[in-house]
Order: structure tokens, then C-alpha cells, then sequence
């Protein structure tokens, strides 16, 4: 089937056909549609009736490959012209096998292991009867109010933009059509969701272009040059303006600007949703005003559905705006190859043979082991001795709820605990166990259990942590502690005065102050998905090395939010003024810097930086900078190390941020073994939004920082030449 063919099918499909193509509607309506066109509760509410779920273009939800090729063949019995159903669903952080939350995968910066797990997630969930996933999750995060920092990679655009070009690689293979074990991308949620007021989840999101285009648009950007399929947008407003409804956002800057060609979606009920917003009056407006803007399918609500066609009919919009998303959905759907075969990839043995596959479960510890960040170890707490007598507490010691949000297909019987992994490794250890409480809850006599097993012990392992809900959609917090609960535990543990090693299940960077005081060691394990009690056996007992560097600011306290490590210096920087001096930028009952900084991650090992060199003190639009430095295992275990190079502008048309991320490298190191680590900056790196919203780089003084995170590194200074043209331009 060719383009041709699809303006032919077109021209053959009637408006109420070509409507349906644009509504987007979960599973259980179209079983429920099948089964003698009952109308079922959910089709109810939404006043849908079976004649328009017949013609719905698209389904949202996982079932499996048998569910998904019954659907399919039922939908096509009855469609008049045979356009096959497209199904979606959200696959973000592998399918049957759970990888780490992104936000942890991003702390392994390790891009090419992250691609291989969204290579393995488009497996699993294709044969599962699945065409697209609405991954990834781009936006940038400042803020761990919001519960959905969790889905992110992280508060750097540079590593994000990485990340972005990593998963929609890693979905969509190299032919999606010829591939059917792939899985089209769809990129979010655009634009600027990440930055709510408030943390609050669908706030007010109120940022100047220039900030949108510097630090909020690179990675939706990235997503699509890397050739994410489909772009989702945002519950937000940009620029006064909901996303869904937002046309300079949606045709100016993502197809004119960008050259987006794909479909886009909106967020779940998110075209209704503009009545509340205040920009539609009914649901008739918000039909128009999407449409306008530019959303193709419409995600579980009925605007389109109730209202284009009498739009059409008054004159009030022109059928081409439905024609052009109705062919947007259906080169989509011959991209995947669906005319040709509607099943795809769905096939019932093959996902016998891969869902949870040892190669995939491999994966996914190896990628837990590597996201895990070792926080805290005083006095070598970690790794412990198998021959300790140890205590394993919390209501994370034996839980399998390890999986985080969006783990649809994941199943928490497949999970490996921490008690379970730790067992694993060595099934004659002295663990005892107790609970001491639930994550929000007390236990009765719980605590005191908890104490007398602890009392035993020689090293006690403290499992604390957030629940799945506290992150995630809808998951705001205002506190950023860990539950009251938990924290009583905490103190009535070191009440014994043994070590403590707290390992951390959670979603989001948390106000660990408490836990700090206490703790001899912390792990931070986020949610480590299907093999985490596996992964963090190793790390506990040493047969694997903690690497893993933040890539999201841990604030002291909640009142610094938002917090992260690219700031702008003030003018009145703390730092370059007396400590009384009373009108520095500061706060007067806490430090400005954050508990835990970006880039920050301990290991079993040290590492010294020595004999930062560069090839010149000047660097010029021809003439790139060679940056080298000497790293070293200065300790007794191998180890892995990401030494990051970060980049300060010190006098810009534009303030620039006081380090900015420009590269890294994740390097290896056996114990007293050095090498020399080298990177190359050029002109075209130094590169940012100037006021005219051109990318642009400023001549003069730069400022090299490099080290083992953001604030703890060697520097050097250099100069950014004029090149005979004039000024460095790009017209990107
Ligand atoms: O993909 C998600 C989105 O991130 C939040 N709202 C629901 C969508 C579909 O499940």
C-alpha cells in the first residue's frame, strides 16, 4: 500500500468513518463493543454506542497477543473499509520485564544500556500485540513536589536530550515496518509539563520562550529528529494556552519549525478538558479549538466524535483540518505495516519465549545495579560480610512491590525482593527479618519487633521507603520526608547502636536530612524494577560496585525547590560576599545548595582527578579543544566511574547557568589503575539561545570544570576566539 493509496481510502471513507479514525479509546470498550454490541459501563458514561466504537481508530491499553488479535479480527469483521485498529499503551519502563523507573535509569548514564532496554520493552510488549508506546517521557524536571519526576530522566537537558535519542532508537529499531518486533514512539508530553507551579500536578505552567527553547523544548526536539512516530501533548497550559488548544505550539513550532510529519495525540481527556480550563465553552469549542491546533487523535473523551462533523456541516471548520489528521493516522498505521498485516507483531509463543527471558531479566539487573546510587558510607559500612549476623528491616525487607509506576504488564509475583536476593546469594546467611511497620503505617508491635530482631545483629539493613502512588500521576507531595512512621522506626533502630545501611525505595529526590543523621550508609534504589532485590544483593554484599551519579538535585530541604545544578548566579552570589553580609542571595535558615548535588554518587573505591590539561587556552569555530585528565583508583575495588566535564560562559548576551553538562564518560578502573580520560569541546557545543531565539555561542571567557560530579571538580580557563566572519552563528 502506498500513499496513493491511503488519499485513495480517503476519499472513499465517509466523514463519520474518517471521524472515528481521530477517537482513541481503552480496551474494554471494545470488548465490550464485541460482545453483541452490548453497550457496556464505561461506553455509557461517554454516551458512545456501538455503532461508533466500530469505527474507533485506535485502542489504549495492554491485553496480550491472544486479546489483541481477537479484537483486531472482530473489529475488522465489521469495518466496512478494513482499516486496522492501532493499539497503544503506556510502555515506559519495559513491559512483562520491569526495568528501573527512568528516573534511576537516567542515574546509570548509561545511554547504550538504556536504548537495549527499550529495544527489549518493544519486544516483549509487540509480541504481546502492541504498535506504540507513549514513551518517552521528555520533560525536563526541577521540581520533586511533582510526583512525575519519576518518569523522567532528570534536570539536565544535555543528558535528557541523550536519553530521548536512546528510547526512541531503542522502540522503533531501524524499520519499523520491516521490524515488526518494534514498537512506535511517541514522545510527552509536549510541551513544558515537567514544570508545574507548585509541583502540582496539570498546574500552571508559566515560562518565557527563551526558557522553553534553552533548557524545556531540546529533548521533545531530539525525540522527533530521532524519528519518534508520534508527540503527545501536555494537560498544561503554555503560554496561556492548553497545550491541546495551543496552535503555535502544535503547528508553528512542532511541524513548521521542527518538521514533525507524525501523528499527534492528545493526553487522556485532555481535549475536554479545555472546558475547564477556561478556553472552550463546550465541547463543541474544545472540538474546534484541538482540531485547529492540531491534535490528530483524540485520547478518552468525545469532542471530536459529538462535534466535528456538525463543525463541518455549519461551516465553522473545513473538512481538510479532519482529513489531514485522519491521513496522518493512517500512514501511521501502514508505517507499521498494519495494512499488510493487522496482527503485526502479536504472536502468543513468541511471548511465551521472551516476556522475562533470562537475557531479559539479566538486563534488567545489570541496569538496576548500575542506577543505584550509593549515597552514604561512613567508616566502610558497605559492602557487608556474608558472616555478619544481619538484620533486615522495613517494609521494604520483603516486598515484591518493587516495580514502580507504570509497570502495566509487570507482575509482581515475578519480582525479586530484597529478602530474596539477598538469599540468593548466599542461602546459609544470618538475615532475620521483621517488618517493623507498613510504608504509611504503623504495625502493631511492629517497632519493638523490629528493635529486639535489630538488637541481635551486628549491621542492620533499614528497607524504607515511598509507596508505587506517592509518585507518579497525581503523586504531589508537599513534604518530601519519608512517613512519619518510618522515620519513628528509624530512630528507635539506632536506638541499638549498631550500624545502619538504609536502602531507598522511592520516586522522587526525597529530604533524606533525617536519614542522613542516622544512617551509616544509604543506597538509593529507586524503584528497581523485576530483578532489584537481585541487583541490590550484589551491590550490598560487594559483588557488584555501586556507580550510579544523580541526575536530579537531592534538596536539603523542600523549601529550596526548585532546585538543580544549572542555576544562574544572582548578583548578589552568595559566595562572592561576606557571610554577615545580610542582602546575599540566600536563605537564612538553610544552605543553598542542595543535600545531594547532580552528578553526585559514591562508589566502594576512590578516585582521585589530577593534571586537568588542555590543548589551548583558545578554541575557535575550526580549532576544537582537547580536554584530558588523569583519573585514578586510588582504592582497593574495581569500579566504574562517570567523570563529567561541565562548561561555565562567564559573560553571555544572556546570563549563563554556572555549569552546564557538555559530555561524560563511564570508564572502568581497576584498583590503583589510572588513565588518562579525554574529551573534545567545540564552538559548536558552547552554543545557546540568545534573544532573538537564535543558537548562538559568545566570544571571550569560558570556564572547564571537570570532576566526579557537579560541584566537585578541577577547573581551567579559556578563551572562545572571534572567527573572521564575525559572530558564531546557527541557523538551526
Ligand atoms: O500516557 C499517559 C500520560 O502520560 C498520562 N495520562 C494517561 C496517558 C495514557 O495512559
Amino acid at each position: 500500500i502506498n500513499s496513493n493509496h491511503l488519499e485513495n481510502l480517503l476519499n472513499e471513507m465517509t466523514i463519520d468513518e474518517k471521524i472515528g479514525q481521530l477517537l482513541q479509546v481503552t480496551v474494554p470498550f471494545l470488548t465490550g463493543a464485541s460482545s453483541e454490541g452490548q453497550v457496556t459501563g464505561p461506553m455509557e458514561e461517554m454516551g458512545l454506542h456501538h455503532h461508533s466504537i466500530r469505527q474507533v481508530g485506535s485502542v489504549l491499553g495492554s491485553v496480550g497477543a491472544k486479546e489483541v488479535k481477537q479484537i483486531q479480527q472482530n473489529y475488522l469483521k465489521e469495518s466496512r473499509l478494513a482499516i486496522p485498529l492501532l493499539f497503544m499503551s503506556d510502555v515506559i519502563h519495559g513491559y512483562r520485564t520491569v526495568f528501573p523507573v527512568p528516573l534511576a535509569m537516567g542515574c546509570s548514564w548509561d545511554v547504550d544500556l538504556v536504548k537495549k532496554s527499550a529495544e527489549i520493552a518493544a519486544k516483549e510488549a509487540s509480541v504481546s500485540g502492541l504498535h506504540v508506546t507513549f514513551s518517552p517521557m521528555v520533560d525536563l524536571v526541577r521540581d520533586p513536589r511533582w510526583g512525575r519526576v519519576v518518569e523522567s530522566t532528570g534536570e539536565d537537558p544535555y543528558l535528557n536530550q541523550l536519553y530521548a535519542k536512546a528510547f526512541v532508537e531503542g522502540y522503533q529499531g531501524e524499520d519499523l515496518q520491516k521490524n515488526p518486533e518494534t514498537l512506535a514512539a511517541c514522545v510527552k508530553h509536549f510541551a513544558g509539563y515537567g514544570a508545574p507551579e507548585g509541583g502540582r500536578d496539570y498546574n500552571t505552567v508559566d515560562m518565557s520562550d527563551w526558557m522553553q527553547q534553552e533548557y524545556y523544548f531540546p529533548a521533545y526536539r531530539t525525540a522527533i529528529e530521532a524519528g519518534a512516530a508520534l508527540v503527545m501533548t501536555s494537560f498544561n497550559i503554555i503560554n496561556g494556552i492548553p497545550a491541546s488548544a495551543n496552535q503555535k505550539l502544535l503547528r508553528d513550532t512542532l511541524r513548521k519549525d521542527w518538521g514533525f510529519e507524525g501523528t499527534v495525540i492528545s493526553d487522556w481527556g485532555a481535549v475536554k478538558e479545555l472546558i475547564p480550563h477556561g478556553v472552550a465553552s463546550d465541547e463543541k469549542d474544545a472540538a474546534k479549538k484541538a482540531i485547529t491546533a492540531g491534535v490528530d487523535i483524540e485520547m478518552m473523551s468525545t469532542a471530536y466524535l459529538n462535534s466535528l462533523k456538525d463543525l463541518v456541516i455549519e461551516g465553522v471548520i473545513d473538512e481538510k483540518l479532519i482529513d489531514e489528521a485522519v491521513l496522518r493516522i493512517l500512514e501511521l498505521k501502514k508505517h507499521l505495516g498494519l495494512f499488510e498485516n493487522p496482527f503485526r507483531g502479536a504472536n502468543e509463543q513468541k511471548e511465551k519465549e521472551l516476556l522475562l527471558s533470562a537475557t531479559h531479566r539479566e538486563i534488567a539487573k545489570q541496569l538496576a545495579i548500575k542506577s543505584s546510587v550509593l549515597l552514604k558510607n561512613e567508616r566502610k559500612t558497605l559492602p557487608l560480610d556474608k558472616s555478619q549476623q544481619i538484620a533486615l528491616i522495613g517494609p521494604y525487607a520483603e516486598s515484591q512491590d518493587l516495580m514502580g509506576p507504570w509497570s502495566l504488564a509487570g507482575k509482581q509475583k515475578d519480582v525479586v525482593s530484597l529478602a530474596q536476593g539477598m538469599r540468593n546469594i548466599s542461602p546459609g546467611m544470618n538475615v532475620n527479618i521483621a517488618k517493623g511497620c507498613n510504608i504509611n503505617e504503623p504495625i502493631e508491635n511492629g517497632v519493638q519487633e523490629a528493635f529486639d530482631v535489630a538488637n541481635t545483629a551486628d549491621v542492620i539493613v533499614l528497607a524504607l521507603g515511598e509507596s508505587e502512588e506517592m509518585s507518579g500521576e497525581a503523586g504531589s507531595r508537599t513534604e518530601l520526608t519519608l512517613p512519619n512512621v518510618q522515620l519513628e522506626l528509624l530512630q528507635k533502630i539506632k536506638s541499638c547502636g549498631k550500624p545502619i545501611v538504609v536502602v531507598l525505595f522511592n520516586g522522587r529526590p526525597l529530604d533524606l536530612r533525617e536519614v542522613e543523621e542516622v544512617a551509616d550508609a544509604i543506597l538509593e534504589a529507586w524503584f528497581p524494577g523485576t530483578e532489584g532485590g537481585s541487583a541490590l544483593a550484589d551491590l550490598l554484599f560487594g559483588s557488584a560496585n555501586p556507580s550510579g551519579k544523580l541526575t536530579m538535585s537531592f534538596p536539603h530541604s523542600v523549601g529550596q525547590v526548585p532546585i538543580y545544578y544549572n542555576y544562574f548566579q544572582t548578583g548578589r552570589p552568595k559566595e562572592q560576599l561576606p557571610d554577615e553580609d545580610r542582602f546575599a542571595s540566600k536563605y537564612l535558615d538553610a544552605p543553598n545548595e542542595p543535600l545531594y548535588c547532580f552528578g553526585y554518587g559514591l562508589s566502594y573505591t576512590t578516585y582521585s582527578y589530577s593534571d586537568l590539561k588542555l590543548s589551548s587556552n583558545t578554541l575557535s569555530i575550526n580549532n576544537k579543544l582537547d580536554i584530558e585528565v588523569n583519573v585514578k583508583n586510588t582504592g582497593q575495588t574495581p569500579g566504574e566511574e562517570i567523570v563529567q566535564l561541565y562548561v561555565r560562559d562567564l559573560v553571555g548576551e544572556v546570563v549563563r547557568p554556572v555549569k552546564e553538562l557538555k559530555d561524560f564518560k563511564r570508564v572502568h578502573l581497576d584498583p590503583g589503575e589510572e588513565k588518562e580520560i579525554s574529551f573534545q569541546l567545540s564552538e559548536e557545543q558552547l552554543r545557546y539561545h540568545h534573544t532573538d531565539l537564535k543558537k548562538q555561542s559568545d566570544t571571550g571567557d569560558f570556564e572547564i570544570y571537570v570532576g566526579s560530579n557537579s560541584s566537585d571538580t578541577l577547573s581551567m580557563s579559556f578563551q572562545l576566539e572571534k572567527n573572521e566572519g564575525g559572530a558564531y552563528e546557527n541557523n538551526r
